[in-house]
């Protein structure tokens, strides 16, 4: 008798380890929620938001993250940018600051954190305008930017829902990138940083972090199944960097009609 027909892949049985993730890797990942993912504890939430903004000041995360946009929207004169899970939106200022020709639309999921960008100098520039955005689900229309980013904010997104950013992601922008943590427990090192940036709670957020960032073979196998065809290059960055760049080969910029308004 013929074995029964294999379950078709799915990215909800995926593990953040990829497809064929070892047992270990499979022991290491982990389910429990972060602070961040928790809507009822803004204060704490803010606190870890305000301790990775210390982090990523120090490690130089913006600086390589604004690097890696700028080389993905390329020789544009007017580039288009759009930023996804914002957070503290600093990413987003370097790069208005660098790039003076630069629009840069900057948001994230959570109404409190785009209220926040709103009251702050993102709120008052002239280039940006801040926006609730849930990166699954983008509200603006088929090529409207020249690149997306999203940075150390994909291990926030389940399986499917990082199929659904590869989707919608490619589908506004030419480009995609995606930036997150590399996957492999050398990187626990860095909690004690994290508890001296942002005390007990971004450790906790930190630690969660590196045990749910997704391996590049992970983000491979979830971008084919995302129903349209992806071009998918991930590679490692230092000094602990999953970067992802995607795109459609159907790709094409949006007309003057369809682009988005100018309004903040
Ligand atoms: C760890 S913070 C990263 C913030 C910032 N990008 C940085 O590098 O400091 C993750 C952010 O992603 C946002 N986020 C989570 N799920 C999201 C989604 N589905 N769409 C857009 N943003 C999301 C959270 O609200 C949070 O502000």
């Amino acid at each position: 008798m013929n074995p029964p027909p294999a379950d078709p892949p799915s990215p909800l049985r995926m593990p953040r380890g990829g497809p064929a993730a070892a047992r270990w890797d499979r022991l290491y990942e982990t389910a429990r929620e972060e602070y961040l993912d928790r809507p009822g504890d803004p204060a704490t939430a803010r606190r870890v938001l305000r301790g990775l903004d210390r982090f990523q000041r120090l490690t130089l995360g913006y600086r390589t993250c604004a690097r890696l946009t700028a080389a993905a929207f390329g020789p544009a004169r007017r580039p288009r940018v759009l930023e996804l899970g914002a957070g503290s939106g600093r990413l987003a200022y370097g790069i208005l600051r660098a790039h003076p020709t630069a629009r840069v639309t900057v948001s994230d999921v959570s109404p409190r954190v785009v209220a926040e960008l709103r009251a702050g100098p993102l709120g008052r520039h002239p280039r940006a305008r801040c926006e609730v955005l849930d990166a699954t689900a983008i509200d603006a229309p088929a090529g409207a930017y020249d690149v997306a980013v999203m940075a150390m904010s994909l291990h926030h997104l389940t399986p499917d829902g990082v199929v659904a950013l590869l989707s919608e992601g490619t589908r506004v922008a030419r480009t995609l990138l995606l930036v997150d943590g590399w996957r492999h427990p050398l990187y626990l090192a860095a909690v004690p940083l994290m508890f001296l940036t942002g005390g007990p709670a971004q450790a906790h957020d930190g630690l969660i972090s590196l045990r749910k960032v997704y391996s590049a073979a992970a983000v491979r196998t979830l971008a084919g199944m995302c129903g349209a065809p992806l071009t998918v290059h991930t590679r490692f960055a230092l000094p602990g960097y999953l970067v992802v760049t995607a795109s459609r080969s159907s790709y094409a910029p949006a007309t003057a009609d369809s682009r988005l308004r100018t309004r903040k």
